[in-house]
C-alpha cells in the first residue's frame, strides 16, 4: 500500500501549462463535471417533479448520530481572498490540495489493505473527494479518450445534434441544453450509457432508459471510450470493495446492489459522460446567467474522473450543518452562490473520485454524496466523468454493520427503500424535460413500468405481459 501526498502530477491527458501552474499543477488530471440534478422519491407511479427548484436547498435530513464532523483536516486551504491561478475567475473559494491514494490491481483481505481503505473511508468523511493515482494503462487511455472528446465535439453541430436515441438518455447534449435547477448550463456532453441493441427485450419491452448509445459513425470514438470506460469499471469494482472494507462490511454487502458479481445479471447502471466546456465570454461565465454546470449531486454510488490542465471543478465537503437527500427532494443549486465551496484543481496523472447519493443512502449518511459545480474558465475544457451505479433494477436498502449508524428509531423498518432505476429516470426526465426521450417517455406512458416487479429484480427480464407495443 502507499499513500502519497504529490505537489505535482505526471503530464497525461495533456500539454504543458505556461509558468507557475506548471510546477504545481502538472497536465492533465482528474476529477469531475457532469451535469445531474435529482429526482423525487414521490409516488413511483407518478412522473417526477420536473423543476422542484429553490425549495430543494433547504431540504436537510434529521441530524444523524454519527455525521461527519468536522475534523482536522490534511487539506490544504489557502484563504478566501486567494485565489488559485487556475480558478475560474471571479470565483471565490478555497483551494484543496488532496492525497493521492494508489489502488492496488487487486483487493485483499490483508492489513494493508485495510488501513489504506479506512484511510479512504476517512478522506470521503473529511473531503468529501479523494485523488487516485492512475495506472500507466488508464494514463494511456484517459488520454485517447481526450482526443476522441476533441475530435467528437470539432464535428459540424449537426453532426452532433444527430446523436441522439429516443429510448436512452446516450448521446450529444447541447450546450444549455441541460438544466441544473431550472437554469440552462453551457456544458456540452456525450453521454454513454449502457448499450442496449434495439432487438434487447428490455429495450422491446419499452423499459424507461433502455436503449442504444447513439454513437457517432466512423471515427472510432465507441471503441477509445469503451476502453476507458470498462477499465474504469475494473476501478471502480476496486473502489467498491475498498469501501466495504473501510466500513466494516462483509464482501459482497455493498457489491450486491450492483449486481456484477456473475449471479445477479449484467451488473450495474454504470455510464459515463464525456463533457466540454466553452470558455468563459461577456454572455456566460460565473453566476445563474451561464455556468459551466449548476450545483448538484451525482446520484449512484462513486463518480471516477478525469479533467485536463484548464481546472473549473469546485465541491463543498461533508457538513453537518448541509444536510440534503437528493433522493427525496432536489439538491440541484444546492448553496451555489454561498461561501464553503472548494476548487479542485486538476493535478497530473491522477483520477478524482466522489461519491453518489446511493452511497448516501446505504450508508445512512456516514458516507455522503458530494455537492459539486463547474465553473467556466478562460480557455475551454474537457473531462471525463464514469459513474459506477447499482443495478438499475435495484431497490435499495440501507446497509447494517461495520461502523454504518445503528438508528435510534425505527424509521429503517419503515424504509422501503429506494428503486435506483426509478432515480435515475427521475434524475434525466428533470435534466433534460425537452429532450425526445423525456418526451416520449412520458408521452407513451412507460413511466410506470418503473413500478413492475421484472424491473425491481436485479437481473430479472421482461415478462410476456409486458407493453411491447409502447415502443
Ligand atoms: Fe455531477
Amino acid at each position: 500500500m502507499k499513500i502519497s501526498v504529490r505537489t505535482t502530477g505526471l503530464p497525461l491527458c495533456r500539454a504543458a501549462l505556461p509558468g507557475r501552474a506548471v510546477r504545481t499543477m502538472a497536465t492533465a488530471a482528474v476529477a469531475a463535471a457532469t451535469h445531474v440534478s435529482s429526482g423525487s422519491s414521490s409516488p413511483m407511479s407518478m412522473p417526477p417533479r420536473l423543476f422542484n427548484v429553490r425549495a430543494a436547498q433547504n431540504a436537510r435530513l434529521p441530524v444523524q448520530p454519527a455525521s461527519p464532523p468536522r475534523q482536522p483536516t490534511t487539506t490544504t486551504t489557502t484563504p478566501q481572498s486567494q485565489t488559485h491561478p487556475l480558478m475560474p475567475p471571479g470565483y471565490i473559494a478555497t483551494t484543496a490540495t488532496l492525497p493521492t491514494f494508489t489502488i492496488p490491481s487487486v483487493i485483499l483481505p490483508t492489513p494493508s489493505h485495510h488501513l489504506l481503505a479506512k484511510s479512504i473511508i476517512s478522506a470521503f468523511r473529511r473531503d468529501g473527494i479523494i485523488q487516485i493515482a492512475q495506472s500507466p494503462l488508464q494514463q494511456r487511455l484517459c488520454k485517447e479518450a481526450m482526443a476522441a472528446s476533441k475530435k467528437f465535439f470539432a464535428l459540424p453541430p449537426e453532426k452532433k445534434a444527430a446523436c441522439v436515441d429516443e429510448r436512452s438518455y446516450g448521446g450529444y447534449i447541447a450546450s444549455g441544453e441541460e438544466v441544473t435547477d431550472g437554469i440552462a448550463d453551457y456544458s456540452e456532453i456525450f453521454t454513454i450509457t449502457r448499450d442496449f441493441a434495439k432487438t434487447d427485450s428490455r429495450v422491446k419491452a419499452g423499459w424507461p432508459c433502455h436503449g442504444p448509445v447513439p454513437w457517432p459513425e466512423n471515427g472510432g470514438m465507441r471503441e477509445t471510450m469503451m476502453r476507458y470506460k470498462t477499465e474504469l469499471g475494473e476501478e471502480g469494482k476496486r473502489l467498491v470493495r475498498l469501501v466495504e472494507m473501510g466500513l466494516g462490511l462483509e464482501e459482497g454487502e455493498l457489491g450486491r446492489w450492483i449486481g456484477d458479481d456473475g449471479k445477479q445479471g449484467e451488473g450495474g447502471w454504470h455510464h459515463a459522460r464525456v463533457l466540454r466546456f466553452p470558455p468563459r465570454n461577456k454572455t456566460n461565465g460565473k453566476g445563474k446567467e451561464g455556468r459551466g454546470i449548476g450545483s448538484h449531486t451525482d446520484y449512484g454510488l462513486l463518480v471516477i474522473s478525469a479533467q485536463d490542465e484548464v481546472g473549473g471543478l469546485f465541491i463543498r465537503r461533508p457538513s453537518r450543518e448541509e444536510r440534503f437527500a437528493n433522493w427525496e427532494e432536489s439538491a440541484a443549486g444546492l448553496r451555489e452562490e454561498e461561501e464553503g465551496w472548494v476548487f479542485v484543481p486538476p493535478v497530473g496523472g491522477t483520477h478524482t473520485v466522489i461519491l453518489g447519493d446511493m452511497m448516501q443512502y446505504l450508508t445512512r449518511n456516514y458516507l455522503t454524496a458530494t455537492p459539486h459545480k463547474v465553473g467556466l474558465n478562460t480557455r475551454e475544457r474537457f473531462a471525463f466523468a464514469y459513474f459506477h451505479e447499482p443495478s438499475f433494477q435495484a431497490v435499495l436498502k440501507p446497509l447494517n454493520g461495520g461502523v454504518i449508524p445503528t438508528d435510534l428509531d425505527d424509521s429503517r423498518k419503515k424504509d422501503k427503500g429506494v428503486h435506483y432505476g426509478t432515480h435515475f429516470t427521475n434524475m434525466f426526465i428533470r435534466n433534460y424535460p425537452e429532450r425526445i426521450t423525456t418526451k416520449r417517455l412520458l408521452a407513451e406512458g412507460r413511466y410506470g413500468l418503473l413500478e413492475r416487479p421484472e424491473l425491481r429484480t436485479i437481473g430479472a427480464v421482461p415478462t410476456t405481459t409486458t407493453v411491447e407495443k409502447s415502443v
